[in-house]
């Protein structure tokens, strides 16, 4: 397995590329990044920690990205204080167009993993410029608010996170549908009151005020938990094992979407999104779905008029 990262440098290519080490995902692992010293410093550092696998480490550029299996692309313009994660969809145009241009000269069959924000347009723009549009290809990494949708649940309900499951569909962003019909504890299903449903919904908008407020201190972003659902995702491939994990996908009416990519539970193995599990929602989840597939829509169409592309 080959899997190359662009922005291996930074906080979530760098924190990927650990996680994918050192459970040993790779047998080769190609890190990009336009910082060399930067980079540099973690080829050395990361083929020390992980000298006794057997497996090649080695900083590239985009040509040696050719016949990877699995790109993870996590590249994009410096980021100040984000206050909607839509701004950088021009500032990241430009280098999406070229990068997907070497993946498909490349390595045209690799599953493309996009982590640069805004996801699900760019994700959707990988999936545009690319040769065969093959939507199985592109997954847009949108985990993270799963993940935080099951830690709030766990927390008002006042049990250990691991116990707690429920995922997130739509827009990586405000946006986003709470699946509160998902929400389960050891595997069974919960009721909810609107007082619990409110207290998270609450929530949603100030993870990323939160989020940056941090940032403005310590420069960083979710580079852990990123690197926990971006190894989970290169397991799930590598390992062909259909896991559910929520992904923003390309869609083909699943959801009522078409042509547009947002987060769904996805079913992942060895061609990416091998197929998408449709829950069955409430009438107000299917809603607020709608309202986010609406919202994402103008992006969508902003992808198809900007990028020249014939699909
Ligand atoms: N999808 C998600 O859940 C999620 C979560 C957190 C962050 N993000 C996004 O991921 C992206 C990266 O975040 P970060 O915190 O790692 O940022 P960062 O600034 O730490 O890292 C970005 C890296 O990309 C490199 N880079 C820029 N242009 C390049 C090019 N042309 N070729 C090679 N390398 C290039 C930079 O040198 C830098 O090292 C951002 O767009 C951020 O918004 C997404």
């Amino acid at each position: 397995m080959k899997i190359t990262i662009i922005g291996a440098a930074g906080c979530i290519g760098s924190c990927a590329a650990f996680n994918i080490a050192s459970h040993a995902l790779a047998d080769e692992l190609v890190m990009i990044d336009g910082k060399e010293d930067a980079l540099k410093q973690h080829i050395l550092d990361l083929s020390t920690a992980m000298s006794e696998k057997d497996m090649i480490i080695r900083a590239g550029n985009l040509e040696d990205m050719k016949d990877s299996n699995i790109v993870i692309m996590t590249a994009g313009a410096p980021q100040g204080i984000v206050t909607s994660r839509m701004e950088f969809l021009t500032a990241n145009l430009s280098l999406f167009k070229d990068i997907a241009g070497k993946i498909t000269k490349l390595c045209p069959d690799s599953v493309v993993i996009t982590v640069t924000n805004p996801v699900d347009p760019f994700n959707y723009a990988m999936y545009l410029l690319s040769s065969k549009h093959d939507r199985r290809k592109f997954i847009g990494y949108s985990a993270n608010d799963s993940f935080r949708f099951r830690m709030m649940a766990a927390d008002i309900l006042n049990v250990r996170p691991h116990r707690v499951k429920g995922i997130v569909i739509g827009e990586h962003g405000e946006t986003q549908a709470l699946i509160f019909s998902s929400l389960r504890v050891d595997g069974k299903p919960i009721t909810v009151t609107e007082e619990f449903r409110q207290k998270i919904k609450d929530q949603i908008p100030n993870i990323l005020k939160t989020m940056e407020a941090h940032k403005a201190k310590t420069g960083r972003t979710a580079g852990w938990t990123c690197a926990m659902g971006l190894a989970t995702i290169c397991r799930a491939i590598k390992n062909n094992a259909r896991e559910i994990i929520p992904c923003s996908s390309i869609l083909d009416g699943e959801y009522g979407a078409r042509d547009l990519s947002m987060s769904v539970p996805a079913i992942i193995g060895k061609d990416g999104v091998q197929n998408i599990k449709i829950l069955k929602l409430a009438e107000d989840e299917q809603e607020a779905v709608t309202k986010s597939i609406n919202h994402l829509a103008t992006y969508m169409n902003y992808m198809k008029e900007n990028l020249g592309t014939k699909k």
